[in-house]
């Protein structure tokens, strides 16, 4: 094709323009991308006050782009997923998104819709920043695909010390029976013994009791396929379940988890067993009067998820969201962030004195305890796998009917556990 000079200065100007716009290098004449939309869930209280943080170091460390909030609010991620599923499907991604590290994040990886980014580990010196494990929860086929943000845990009980001090209750329970003992005292008192909120709460939740009941080990062969889910010991769980319901409020199948967190600080609840985010997220609505303790039955072990940051493909402003990984994946940022988001820092050279008394244990914790993944939040499981638990937890919640339960876990591990 012949082109005439004046169409042909055209293209090369335009073709300077994209690679000016895609490089994200403005050149002093403002044609770039600037705007990098960050894609979570972290619309409010100490999830909005983690991401704030991170905000703050990145427009320091990078002062070409402008942070644009994509956020979908709702715990867990559960509006945001659907929102984001959308948009990939319709090749229009956002320019990083949230995701957690272990299976959910292979699910982007098989379904070729995020960058490998092992080049950039290798320039950002981020090789050998995190823990050995917790890279090979990101890496696919000797590939890393995303850079951590934090690590939380996800088997924390949470009290209202009033409450339960008016109850009687003076020490945590260590078991589940003593635990049970426990939720008696508060009903006699007239308050909601274990706040409670939808499906995938209703997950973590008997996560929790299946740890209690299973160990460490045999729970983790729950999501690789080596512990069978029709076992007595998971008959026992799914009864304890049912159980530990009938201390809850009714309501629910209604609540998030911040509605539940709600009871414990208006003392109209005793426990809520939450993820530690609900450290940050009391601290920052100005709630101090809360206990904490691992949940009855899983001493010694550390479950946990951690937040991970992606390039997806096709993103408009590539230079604009490797500015951001490398302020995820910084000591300043991950300081910034954790701080205030309730979460300990993925990276190992973090300075535990910097944290609040909370992440202060979880720091500690996380070197001694023996690990096992959420499957609730992404860690244990594929997307698949989780929402199958999760209708299957709705269903249980409004039906009660423990072999149906049953029935549906063994059916879920048969399509999804490898
Ligand atoms: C995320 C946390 C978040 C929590 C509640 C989890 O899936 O990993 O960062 O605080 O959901 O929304």
């Amino acid at each position: 094709m012949r082109l005439s000079r004046r169409v042909s200065v055209a293209v090369v100007g335009l073709t300077a323009l994209l690679a000016a716009t895609a490089c994200g290098d403005d050149g002093g004449g403002g044609t770039a991308v600037k705007n990098v939309e960050v894609f979570t869930w972290w619309a409010d209280g100490g999830e909005k006050a983690g991401l704030d943080g991170l905000v703050g170091t990145f427009g320091t460390a990078c002062p070409n782009f402008t942070f644009v909030n994509g956020a979908v609010a709702g715990g867990a991620g559960s509006n945001a997923k659907q929102v984001l599923a959308s948009r990939l499907t319709q090749s229009d991604p956002p320019d990083t998104f949230q995701a957690h590290a272990g299976n959910e994040l292979n699910d982007y990886i098989s379904a070729g819709q995020i960058e490998d980014l092992s080049a950039k580990y290798t320039e950002w010196g981020l090789t050998n920043a995190f823990p050995a494990g917790l890279i090979s929860n990101l890496t696919v086929d000797g590939k890393i695909y995303s850079v951590p943000a934090n690590i939380h845990r996800a088997n924390m009980l949470w009290g209202n010390k009033t409450v339960l001090a008016s109850a009687g209750i003076a020490a945590n329970a260590t078991s589940l029976d003593a635990f049970f003992t426990d939720l008696d005292k508060l009903k006699a008192k007239g308050v909601t013994p274990l706040a409670l909120g939808k499906d995938w709460t209703q997950l973590m939740l008997f996560e929790s009791v299946l740890i209690s009941n299973l160990g460490a080990d045999k729970f983790i062969g729950l999501w690789n396929g080596s512990t069978p889910w029709d076992g007595a010991d998971v008959t026992k769980s799914i009864a304890d379940l049912q159980k530990l319901m009938t201390y809850t409020n009714k309501d629910r199948d209604t609540f998030d988890w911040t509605d539940a967190e709600k009871l414990i600080m208006e003392g109209k609840a005793g426990y809520q067993l939450m993820g530690d985010w609900e450290a940050a997220d009391l601290d920052a609505k100005g709630f101090k009067d809360y206990s904490y303790t691992v949940f009855p039955g899983n001493t010694g072990v550390f479950q946990w998820l951690a937040d991970s940051f992606v390039l997806p493909k096709g993103a408009k402003n590539a230079a604009g969201t490797e500015c951001w990984l490398k302020t995820v994946g910084s000591a300043e940022g991950q300081k910034a962030f954790n701080t205030k988001k309730g979460s300990i820092p993925a990276r190992t050279d973090a300075v535990a004195a910097d944290y609040p008394a909370y992440q202060q244990t979880a720091i500690a914790d996380w070197k001694s305890l023996k690990q096992v993944p959420s499957c609730a939040h992404g860690a244990g499981c594929s997307q698949g796998y989780m929402g199958a638990l999760n209708s299957a937890m709705g269903k249980f919640s409004s039906d009660g009917n423990v072999s149906a339960l049953q029935t549906a876990l063994v059916a879920a591990a048969g399509q999804f556990a490898k």
